[in-house]
């Protein structure tokens, strides 16, 4: 998608250099930096650090990581320990292990010499993957958009929480691919961007992606949307997921349960864009099983943000002392979740249609 009018990826292999680069997401919106993985190290630290985040990017980055590996070492032994590294940075988005398994299933019978070149197909093909299904998405659920648009004749109001655009992906993005698409076919809407405490995704990334892209957006602190459901300013929610379990159950940014549960209330549609890569299968009960990621405590109790002097600072925002928790998932069920937009098409949030996406 377009920054400042040209387009760019969140990570791409450069062939003449042979290095992995990525957009260093921790200082958008305020500073564009490009850095290079070239490490397995390195890559942890991206994932875990949050340079790159949303769940199909962090797969993707993995199944470079892997290349990484392999290109150090070729060796079954060592890669399966890079491949278990990359896997505990971060536990509930469900892409980092589908994509680290995606690799490992498809290397067993390559001959050592050949696994470097072998990897980097791979993850060029599951990057590749992840732009083509992230495009259809955004087709099947722009005619959602557009079908309100033509029933009300005025510009559609779309409410997301977090960042599930393209920054969270490799292009388009996820939820906000229909809104993409939706702008990219003339057809007029507004977002009411979630700000998403504590690291403000919405704040800094969203609303950086949309102005980028002309889209009308309006920022909203987090305990907004329900006054605005309730006053009919949201036609319709879309969000992301990092990890929907077999029956519909769906784990999203820490909020995105709220969010719906005031959907509800108000009889306004709560849409999940969901790639098939973002589905586990072997989970039958989101709510029981989804590991939720718990993290450091710094992220509540300080808030990042420009100063006067231009300069990116961290400021403290509770009393000296003061304990925090930082969830930074929460599940939404799915009796609360209108249809999910996958890949595939929209689907109904429930076992039998979930398991016909399987393969
Ligand atoms: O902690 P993050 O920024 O990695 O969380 C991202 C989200 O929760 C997104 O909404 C989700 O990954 C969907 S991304 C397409």
């Amino acid at each position: 998608m377009l920054v400042q009018n040209k387009n760019l990826t969140t990570i791409w292999y450069e062939q003449n250099t042979d290095k992995i680069k990525i957009i260093d997401q921790r200082f958008i919106p305020f500073e564009l930096k490009i850095v290079e993985l070239n490490t397995v190290d390195e890559v942890c630290f991206a994932i875990k650090e949050m340079q790159v985040r949303g769940a199909p990017l962090i797969g993707v980055t993995a199944a470079y990581g892997m290349y990484i590996a392999a290109r150090k070492n070729p060796d079954f032994i060592y890669l399966k320990n890079a491949s278990e590294k990359i896997y505990s940075t971060r536990p509930t988005a469900v892409n980092l292990g589908w994509a680290l398994n995606e690799i490992m299933i498809n290397i067993n019978n390559v001959k050592k010499e050949n696994l470097p070149n072998k990897i980097l197909e791979l993850a060029n093909h599951i990057r590749e993957d992840d732009i083509n299904n992230c495009k259809s998405i955004g087709e099947h659920g722009y005619k959602l958009i557009k079908k309100i648009y033509e029933k009300n004749d005025k510009p559609v109001n779309i409410l997301t929480h977090c960042n599930a655009g393209w920054l969270a992906a490799v292009d388009w993005g996820t939820a906000l691919a229909p809104v993409f698409v939706a702008h990219k076919n003339n057809i007029p809407v507004h977002v009411w961007v979630d700000e998403t405490r504590p690291r403000n995704q919405g704040f800094s990334l969203t609303s950086w992606e949309l102005l980028n892209e002309n889209i009308p957006n309006s920022l909203i602190v987090d305990n907004v949307g329900g006054h605005l459901m309730q006053h009919k300013k949201v036609d319709i929610c879309i969000t992301g997921t990092d990890r929907t379990s077999s029956n519909g159950d769906v784990c999203n940014k820490i909020g995105t349960y709220l969010k719906a549960l005031a959907a509800y209330d108000n009889d306004i549609p709560f849409y999940i864009s969901a790639p098939i890569s973002s589905i586990d299968f072997n989970i039958k009960n989101g709510i029981r099983d989804i590991p939720i990621e718990k993290r450091d405590s710094k992220e509540v109790s300080y808030i990042q943000g420009l100063n006067e002097d231009n300069i990116i600072k961290k400021v403290k925002i509770v009393p000296e002392g003061a304990q925090c928790a930082n969830y930074a998932f929460d599940v939404t069920p799915a009796k609360y979740i209108t249809k999910l937009i996958t890949e595939k098409g929209i689907i109904d949030a429930n076992s039998s249609s979930i398991s016909k996406l399987k393969n």
